[in-house]
């Protein structure tokens, strides 16, 4: 299970052994982007199955070549919310664990020079608050990208339950979240040192966006 951070008590960061294993071969300046890709879909897939764990299910009844029997199913229907790119990068390992999930999609960049997001798309489900809401972005860097996210997705539309799954989070991103939406809970793989001057992580991974798609 992930551990609940002291210093961020709205982030629960996975040591898990075999995370970490893939998240330093990820962070290595000379991992091409068909590893890089591969690596984070894994790390993604394994987060999942750990925060789904708290997803309500509802009993049913079922008929096996045997006999009647009872079950569980996912009670209510399950979306993922990519940040566009980067998120993307993510998608598919969570998919690989939830295939039933819908996918809505928020489009936002963040301006090189007042690191501000600047948004370009969004299209989610109409009833995206009846179910529990996955935020992907690999990257919490100033929090500004997933704050707006999060606003689009808990104030304007609603939504009750929502994670954010990234794989590195700066600190100054995790307080603005902590701060802007304080019902909001974290799963990364590592709460890195600080961020630079051009306000990427340190020591990070560089541009997630580049690294995924093979832009650099
Ligand atoms: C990256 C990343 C986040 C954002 C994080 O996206 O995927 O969305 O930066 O930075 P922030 O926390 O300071 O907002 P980027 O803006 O590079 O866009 P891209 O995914 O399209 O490359
Ligand atoms: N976006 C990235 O892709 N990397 C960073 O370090 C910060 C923002």
């Amino acid at each position: 299970m992930p551990k609940q951070s002291i210093e961020h008590p709205n982030v629960w960061v996975f040591d898990h052994p075999v995370i970490q294993d893939k998240l330093t071969r990820i962070r290595q300046k000379d991992t091409q982007h068909t590893d890089f890709r591969r690596l984070l879909n894994e790390i993604a897939g394994l987060m999942c199955f750990q925060l789904s764990r708290e997803f309500q299910t509802t009993e049913v009844e079922i008929e096996t070549p045997l006999q009647r029997t009872e079950g569980k199913r996912l009670a209510d229907p399950v979306t993922l919310v990519p940040v566009l790119r980067a998120g993307i990068g993510m998608t598919d390992g969570i998919l690989q664990m939830i295939p039933e999930a819908r996918v809505g999609h928020i489009g936002v960049y963040r301006n090189e020079e007042t690191k501000e997001p600047v948004p370009y798309y969004s299209k989610v489900p109409t009833d995206i608050a009846g179910g529990p809401v996955l935020l992907i972005d690999p990257m919490l860097a100033t929090g500004g990208s997933a704050s707006y996210a999060a606003n689009i997705l808990i104030n304007e539309l609603g939504c009750k339950i929502v994670q954010m799954v990234c794989l590195v989070a700066a600190p100054e991103g995790a307080q603005r979240l902590r701060e802007d939406h304080p019902t909001l809970t974290i799963f990364t793989a590592s709460i890195d040192s600080c961020l630079n001057e051009k306000g990427y992580i340190v020591p990070g991974l560089g541009d997630a966006g580049d690294r995924i798609f093979g832009t650099l």
